[in-house]
């Protein structure tokens, strides 16, 4: 089996490996830019990229699940198991809520913090939240773990991915790949 047949639509396709670069550069920066003895210049540079990409990617996964909502995904090769489909939307539904909460906890972080979002700011959107230490803080803490959280499972999700591309070759990475290229559903 090829899998050709149970492939994901272009535009989940593209909005799939688009949001797999942000996300994939968006944790390791929003890492990196909270040490100390990195220097300011990468630090300020660090923080411009994650905050804005960050609200970028919210705009990105609403589409997303918009798109997902009108066109959803050919069913599994029958020859998946149970507990393999059961984990999958599982992973899935807690990664789609963790890219809607993670930019929506960093948004209040910054802005109960008092502090700016470059590519709102220029847009003329006014604070949605009040400036608020402590709302600042609980957001803060959501968004620490929610970052672990997501890591942890990106991580499980890109070993399945490579475990079904490299070793089993059962057609179930071949549903999201390519990117790019014919759609044959
Ligand atoms: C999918 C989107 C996002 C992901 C995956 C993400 C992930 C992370 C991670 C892993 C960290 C390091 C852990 C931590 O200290 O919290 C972090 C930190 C941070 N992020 Fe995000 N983030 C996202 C969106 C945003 C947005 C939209 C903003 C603000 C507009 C933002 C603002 C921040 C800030 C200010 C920190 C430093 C936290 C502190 O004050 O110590 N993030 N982010």
């Amino acid at each position: 089996m090829t899998g050709a047949s149970f492939q994901y639509r272009l535009p989940a396709r593209l909005l799939h490996w688009g949001m797999a670069l942000l996300v994939l550069a968006t944790i390791p920066a929003g890492f990196v830019m909270i040490q100390d003895g990195i220097g300011r210049p990468l630090q300020n540079a660090l923080f411009l990229f994650h905050k804005n990409v960050g609200v970028l990617l919210l705009l990105l996964v609403l589409i997303r699940a918009a798109y997902r909502l009108r066109h959803p995904p050919a069913p599994l090769p029958a020859n998946i198991p149970g507990w393999q489909r059961m984990a999958a939307s599982l992973s899935h539904v807690a990664l789609y809520a963790l890219l809607i909460l993670m930019p929506i906890a960093g948004y209040i972080r910054v802005k109960a913090g008092g502090f700016p979002i470059e590519s709102l700011d220029a847009l003329g959107l006014p604070p949605l939240v009040p400036r608020s230490d402590p709302l600042a803080e609980t957001a803060k803490t959501l968004h620490y773990y929610g970052g672990i959280a997501i890591a942890a499972l990106l991580a499980v999700h890109i070993g399945a991915a490579a475990q079904h591309g490299l070793l089993r070759r059962d057609g179930v990475f071949s549903r999201m790949w390519p990117p790019f290229g014919a759609r044959t559903r």
